[in-house]
C-alpha cells in the first residue's frame, strides 16, 4: 500500500502511521505527507523520518478543485494509492475523491454521525455526552458522512475538560488509524452498495 498523507497541523496521527510503519505493523510505505500550511508540524514529523515533503498554499489557487487537481499531481507523481486525510483541515472536492475511488480515508475525533465538522470534542464536551470516540471513514462528497470503517469509543469522564477528553480521544485515534491503514492494505475492504436509497457499507473481510 503506497500512502499519501495530507496534514495541516500537529500530525500526530501520521506519527502513529509513521510509527506502525517502522514496527512492521501497517505493510505500507508512506510516498509523500502534503500540506498546505508551511509550519505544519506534521511536515517536520515526515522530514525527520525521510519522508518527502511538499507544501501547497491552497491561497495560491482559485478555487478547491484547482488546489485539489495540485494535490492530485502530487500524489500520482509519488504513485500514491490510498490518501490519508489526517488532522487535514480542508474540504476536498470530487477532484480528489474521483482520482482515488474509495480510497480516501480520514479520522474524525467523534462517533460519527454525532457531532460532524470542526471541534468534535468540545462539541461533544458541550452536549454532556458520556461517551464519544473516534471514526475513520471514506470521504464521499459530504462533510464526514462517507462509510464508517471503524470507531472506538472513549468515556467522558468526571473532571474533564475539553483538552483532557481531546487528548484521550487522540490516543484511540493513534491506534485506530494504522490498524484501519493494515485492513486496507490487506485488502480486506470492501465497499457494498446497499439497495435503493441506502448508504454504501464498508464489509472487512
Ligand atoms: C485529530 O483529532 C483528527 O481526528 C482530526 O484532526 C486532528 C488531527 O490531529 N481530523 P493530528 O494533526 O493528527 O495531531
Amino acid at each position: 500500500l503506497v500512502l499519501g498523507v495530507l496534514v495541516s497541523g500537529s500530525g500526530t496521527n501520521l506519527q502513529a502511521v509513521i510509527d506502525a510503519v517502522k514496527a512492521g505493523s501497517l505493510n505500507a510505505k508512506i510516498a509523500v505527507v502534503v500540506s498546505n500550511i508551511a509550519t505544519a508540524k506534521g511536515l517536520d514529523r515526515a522530514a525527520a523520518a525521510g519522508i518527502p515533503t511538499v507544501v501547497l498554499d491552497h491561497k495560491a489557487y482559485a478555487n478547491r478543485a484547482a488546489f485539489d487537481a495540485a494535490v492530485v499531481e502530487v500524489l500520482r507523481e509519488r504513485g500514491v494509492s490510498c490518501v490519508v486525510l489526517a488532522g487535514f483541515m480542508r474540504i476536498v472536492t470530487s477532484t480528489l475523491l474521483d482520482a482515488f475511488p474509495h480510497r480516501v480515508v480520514n479520522i474524525h475525533p467523534s462517533l460519527l454521525p454525532a457531532f460532524p465538522g470542526v471541534d468534535a470534542q468540545a462539541q461533544a464536551f458541550a452536549y454532556g455526552v458520556r461517551v464519544t470516540g473516534c471514526t475513520v471513514h471514506l470521504v464521499d462528497s459530504g462533510t464526514d458522512t462517507g462509510p464508517i470503517l471503524a470507531q472506538a469509543t472513549v468515556p467522558v469522564l468526571e473532571g474533564d475538560d475539553v483538552a483532557a477528553l481531546r487528548a484521550r480521544i487522540l490516543q484511540k485515534e493513534h491506534e485506530l488509524l494504522p490498524a484501519v491503514l493494515q485492513w486496507i492494505a490487506e485488502g480486506r475492504l470492501e465497499v457494498v452498495s446497499g439497495e435503493a436509497g441506502t448508504r454504501p457499507r464498508v464489509r472487512i473481510l
